[in-house]
């Protein structure tokens, strides 16, 4: 049972805010961000959740559905007060109910000696509880403590929910949101430079991210903000036109690999004052638009994004490259704009902004007059506020650039192109931790160099490869079929150890703790899903048939923790969403898994009476892993 309590104390966290998504859903944008700017840009409108619902029937999820009846017991309970938010969380203890109404309390607190016949927090529970609507939803309601309300759905309806789920898709499953686009500015290596383990927990986290946000029907631009705009081009270019003159007959040849061609400049660089002073012409030259140097620049840009397609082709992730350069020509309108209000300033011969609360100011203009990191993300923002008109505006990168990202947030709140925090549109600085390797210090190989990211990638697979043919799988399967296995459990390994955890914590990197397929890892995941699918497919029933004319119901106790943990689906996500938070979607899975393996063990499905309700449940199981491991970028697999 230990299970339930630590789900559910997660699932309690943070009804708050959720709650006041909800509530904003319904809030108009402020106009502020439209003043600066000359064209009649139109303020991004917020739809309501009612209007946002898909093709197919989508209800919200258990909590919000509650939250309904409950909101509409509550005006006619406290007519007076207006627009008390019904507080649901799930009982912390199965045995009491499934949810939970809090609001007799609080409500008290406040009417005490206004409403006569309220004498004690109980009698307003007692009063929350008559007044809900009648619905199949609810079996019944108990009073508990200081007027708790306790809720049991019906058992019915909640069979009856999982049926027309198998019947209509997952997709009717889907959480509301109240944003119709978002940008996700995610993974964002720079040019040239090692692609590193940072890089590749910003690329999982962030297709993560993305994957929810698509789920919810939230229009995603996924934005690749590579850093291929900066001084290092001009030492880069000068070194290639240095070397070989020919270069552009073949430069890929001229290059070679590029992170070596990069430190070779770099020493240079470095060492030789002459080279220094033409690298640096160079980058002015580049700048303003040279024909040769602009060719030499997107020869390089290309041969790196080359290489960084390869790490994103392997982990099946969907990229738009929009550049640092993409937001060059942006940059003096967006200065302009933040000048008009008063928020630059000279210091020290540079151009800054000074933000409430942090001593040192942002520099957006340095002191050579060239622009750096903080004045293209302002340029950014403002472009993919007003051009893009995206309401959630998420970013992310190590914890360690967590003081540029709260500080430009905070120019760009001064200057009103964003409203108060808590409103949309909004913006995001999503952190994580550090890489570790096991002696606890960052993740390297032996050479002292950072980690290629293919080679770690190459390393999953095999061992995976290596484990299967030890199973004999070789002789089993034909070769694409190991190929893909071994990739599916291999990758999937690499992030599901890094989104197990919460991304804020350091996270070490061990091949033999994220391959070994006991405990929490991507690997018994897995298993646990090709398991299911092999019991539908030795029942030798036709399981489309069965979605048809089968009914389902959840009689014995572990189906009905099953069904509910099942039908929890959508308030996980848009919880783990919301909060930008992967690992909360980890454990609903992990524990999903664990609620499965105790229904097997208890009821017999293939043979027993109940078998066609006890397929559905099997089938609605396997349904919901595989969204979750899709909205975590694992592939499935059907055998092992
Ligand atoms: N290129 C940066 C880095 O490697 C990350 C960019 C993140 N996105 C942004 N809009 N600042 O650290």
């Amino acid at each position: 049972m230990h299970f339930y309590f630590r789900r559910r104390f997660l699932l309690l966290r943070n009804f708050s805010l959720r709650n006041s998504l909800q509530i904003l859903s319904s809030t108009p944008h402020p106009t502020g961000i439209l003043r600066t700017t000359k064209r009649s840009f139109c303020i991004p409108k917020v739809q309501s959740v009612a209007a946002m619902s898909t093709v197919t029937e989508n209800l919200g999820s258990l909590k919000q559905q509650l939250e309904k009846l409950f909101g509409e017991s509550l005006r006619v309970t406290v007519p007076d007060e207006l627009d008390v938010p019904p507080i649901i969380t799930p009982c912390k203890d199965l045995k009491h109910g499934d949810y939970q109404c809090n609001n007799a309390m609080s409500l008290f607190a406040k009417i005490k000696g206004k409403v006569p016949e309220f004498k004690k927090p109980q009698s307003v529970g007692e009063a929350i509880k008559n007044n809900v609507p009648k619905s199949d939803m609810i079996e019944n309601c108990t009073i508990a403590g200081p007027g708790y309300v306790n809720i049991t759905l019906s058992r019915q309806w909640m069979a009856e929910r999982i049926h027309k789920m198998l019947a209509d898709g997952i997709q009717t499953w889907a959480p509301k949101l109240p944003v119709q686009r978002a940008v996700v500015d995610f993974s964002s290596p720079n040019i040239a430079k090692e692609m590193h383990v940072g890089h590749l927990r910003s690329t999982i986290i962030g297709d993560t991210l993305a994957r929810m946000l698509e789920f919810s029907n939230v229009e995603v631009l996924r934005r690749n903000h590579v850093g291929d705009w900066g001084t290092q081009f001009g030492m880069l270019i000068e070194y290639l036109f240095e070397q070989n003159q020919n270069w552009e007959a073949a430069p890929t040849e001229a290059i070679g690999d590029l992170q070596e061609f990069y430190k070779q400049s770099k020493t240079k660089f470095d060492e030789d004052s002459g080279f220094k002073e033409r690298a640096q012409k160079a980058v002015v030259s580049l700048q303003g638009g040279e024909e040769k140097y602009r060719k030499a620049w997107a020869q390089i840009c290309e041969i790196s994004r080359k290489e960084f397609d390869k790490v994103y082709e392997r982990l099946d992730i969907k990229l738009e490259e929009k550049g640092e350069s993409f937001y060059n020509p942006y940059i003096p309108k967006a200065l302009e704009l933040l000048s008009k209000e008063n928020l630059i300033e000279e210091s020290e011969g540079a151009r800054v902004i000074f933000v409430g609360g942090i001593k040192r100011p942002l520099i957006v203009v340095k002191k050579d007059g060239g622009y750096n990191y903080a004045s293209t993300d302002l340029a950014a923002l403002w472009y993919r506020l007003n051009e893009e008109k995206a309401e959630w505006i998420i970013y992310v990168t190590d914890v360690g650039q967590r003081e540029h990202f709260e500080m430009f947030f905070a120019a760009a709140r001064l200057a009103g192109w964003l409203p108060a925090e808590d409103k949309y549109p909004k913006v995001s600085h999503v952190g994580f931790g550090l890489v570790l390797g096991e002696d606890g210090k960052r993740f390297r190989t032996r050479s002292t160099e950072v980690v290629k990211l293919v080679d770690l990638l190459d390393e999953a697979k095999n061992r995976c490869k290596e484990a299967l043919v030890e199973r004999g799988k070789a002789q089993e399967w034909t070769g694409e079929e190991l190929e893909q296995t071994a990739e599916a459990i291999g990758y999937g390994a690499v992030k599901y150890a890094d989104l197990k955890n919460n991304r804020l914590t350091n996270y070490t990197f061990n091949f033999d703790q994220m391959l070994n397929d006991k405990g929490n890892t991507a690997v018994y995941l897995l298993y646990a899903h090709a398991r299911i699918c092999s019991i539908i497919r030795k029942s030798g029933k036709d399981i489309e048939e069965l979605k048809k004319v089968g009914t389902l119901d959840l009689a014995h106790p572990s189906e009905r923790v099953l069904g509910l943990h099942l039908l929890q689906f959508p308030e996980v996500v848009e919880e783990a969403v919301t909060n930008l938070l992967p690992n909360i979607l980890c454990e609903y899975l992990y524990n999903l898994s664990e609620d499965f393996t105790t229904f097997y063990t208890n009821c017999q499905v293939v043979g027993s009476a109940e078998e066609t309700s006890r397929l559905l449940l099997c089938e609605a199981t396997a349904l919901v892993i595989r969204k979750c491991f899709y909205l975590l970028g694992i592939k499935p697999v059907y055998k092992i």
